[in-house]
């Protein structure tokens, strides 16, 4: 039996309203985009189209948990203002049957959009046991909520197991694509296929094939420019752990080099992990109006990571929009966009402070959802550890984050953040004076320091009661230089 997309839409939205309706706010994010209920994963679609941004995402309507994915939508004119838009696609040809995967959105020259995602088929009907069958299929929309289905550009090469996440962009005048591929012996690969009409994709060549031990699969590439060095951003699948390296199950990571049309790429900087919290993965960047490169991530878990929202109708939520840079020393940077500043209520200017030994101060109460701005100078402190406990409720959960002078480190700790997910994560610190920007919200926190140039994402949980923020000091002293604690407003248009 196949279904029209629009009847499989009109089901989709009854079911989601049907979850939304019962959800439960305690942990649902302020200014972050999440499903209005449902499970959500990678972000999609990036574009400035028709004088708004559009973020598609990956999106189940009928659970908390991955199943059929459809393409969910919300709009905004600003970057920070968010607008539900109506579920974009679901299921509903032969070759997308058990699901519209990830994909990517360009504006042609029509002055349509045109969405390339890779439909999703089960052999078996069911499951992966039997494997898979991924191709690349287009959709055309007008207006950017409806999509025609113009059906499959790239069919499944023979004997290619994994073949999915289509990222377009253009280049002069021809199109590229990259697609991310496991191959059948076992390898992550990064594709690259070219086109003068956005319809006929011709193979070009092997753009990377990933030597990190245990992947066989590099998910959702994406590839962009910063001046004549060119960034290729992958998620290498079971990438096995090493120290403080690929911690998560999957992880996020980037290699620089140089590319031009009809060449290799050829690697000048080696694989870099990108953002070391335990909730970032599949991130997609896009070109702003104004030249800026912005990126979502998703911050979530795989199906064996439960999460505590799960049983309030939600699961998952993306990251702030974030403005990327390389430096000089080809490392990836991210910071929030400046527009996130607009969310910002109130603000608290603490100046200095000096804590003596083991002292701990509050700093902020009845804060969910808000912005810390610190600088600590490490050089004019003695502290073992130096930090934050965030999300502190009355019932004695907190998630610490703080400076670990012995291994020179910034460590986001959950040992006692509440329910869900336990561990640290952490990422190297330069020195002198730590500079951090933290984005606190209802079940996350995004710390950015050192100008971006590390970036940790978490998801906690924590447990009823008012949220405050402690500072802290351990076995010394610590000279913060400057600590600004800002409220911030919701991100969701109220209609
Ligand atoms: C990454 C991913 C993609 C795929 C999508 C399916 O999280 O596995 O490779 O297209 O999610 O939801």
């Amino acid at each position: 039996m196949t279904v029209s997309m629009s009847e499989a839409l009109q089901r989709a939205e009854a079911a989601v309203g049907d979850l939304a309706a019962t959800r439960r706010d305690r942990w649902y994010p302020r200014f972050h985009i999440a499903g209005v209920a449902g499970w959500i994963n990678d972000p999609n679609g990036l574009c400035y189209f028709n004088g708004r941004y559009h973020v598609f995402f990956q999106h189940y309507p009928y659970g908390t948990d991955w199943g059929l994915m459809h393409w969910g939508h919300v709009s905004s004119a600003d970057l920070i203002t968010w607008r539900r838009e109506p579920i974009a696609m679901a299921p509903s040809l032969p070759a997308d049957r058990d699901g519209v995967f990830s994909g990517s959105a360009v504006v042609a020259d029509s002055g349509e959009l045109y969405a390339y995602y890779t439909g999703h088929v089960w052999n078996n009907g069911v499951d992966f046991t039997d494997g898979v069958s991924q191709r690349q299929i287009l959709a055309v929309s007008a207006d950017g909520n409806h999509f025609d289905k113009v059906g499959v550009v790239i069919d499944n090469p023979d004997g290619v197991p994994q073949f999915r996440d289509p990222k377009v962009w253009r280049q002069g005048n021809t199109w590229y694509l990259v697609v991310g591929v496991g191959t059948p012996d076992g390898f992550g690969e990064v594709w690259l296929y070219d086109s003068d009409d956005l319809r006929d994709w011709r193979f070009e060549r092997v753009l990377y094939r990933s030597s990190l031990p245990g992947t066989f699969m590099l998910e959702c590439p994406d590839f962009f420019p910063f001046g004549d060095r060119w960034v290729l951003l992958f998620c290498p699948m079971r990438a096995l752990p090493d120290g403080y390296e690929r911690r998560n199950i999957h992880n996020v990571g980037y290699v620089v080099g140089h590319w031009q049309p009809g060449s290799d790429f050829e690697v000048i900087a080696e694989h870099t992990e990108l953002d070391r919290g335990g909730n970032f993965y599949a991130p997609q960047t896009f070109e702003a109006p104004d030249g800026r490169r912005l990126l979502f991530g998703w911050m979530g878990g795989g199906p064996d990571q439960p999460m505590p929202s799960q049983a309030d109708g939600w699961c998952s939520q993306l990251t702030v929009p974030r403005q990327l840079g390389l430096t000089t020393d080809n490392k990836l940077t991210m910071w929030p966009v400046a527009e996130v500043e607009a969310l910002r209520s109130t603000t608290d200017e603490h100046g200095a402070l000096q804590l003596t030994e083991d002292e701990t101060r509050v700093v902020a109460t009845d804060l969910t959802a808000g912005e810390i701005d610190i600088e600590i100078d490490l050089a004019a402190s003695t502290a073992e550890r130096i930090g934050l406990a965030v999300h502190k409720t009355p019932g004695g959960d907190e998630t610490l984050i703080a400076y670990d002078v012995q291994t020179g480190r910034l460590v986001v700790d959950r040992r006692h953040s509440g329910a869900g997910q336990r561990g640290y994560r952490s990422a190297a610190v330069r020195g002198g004076t730590l500079r951090m920007r933290i984005l606190l919200d209802a079940s996350s926190v995004e710390v950015f320091l050192d100008e971006g140039r590390e970036a940790l994402s978490l998801l906690v949980f924590p447990g009823e009661g008012e949220r405050s923020v402690e500072l802290f000091s351990e076995a010394g002293t610590a000279s913060v230089t400057k600590l600004n604690v800002h409220r911030m407003g919701s991100s969701y248009e109220r209609h």
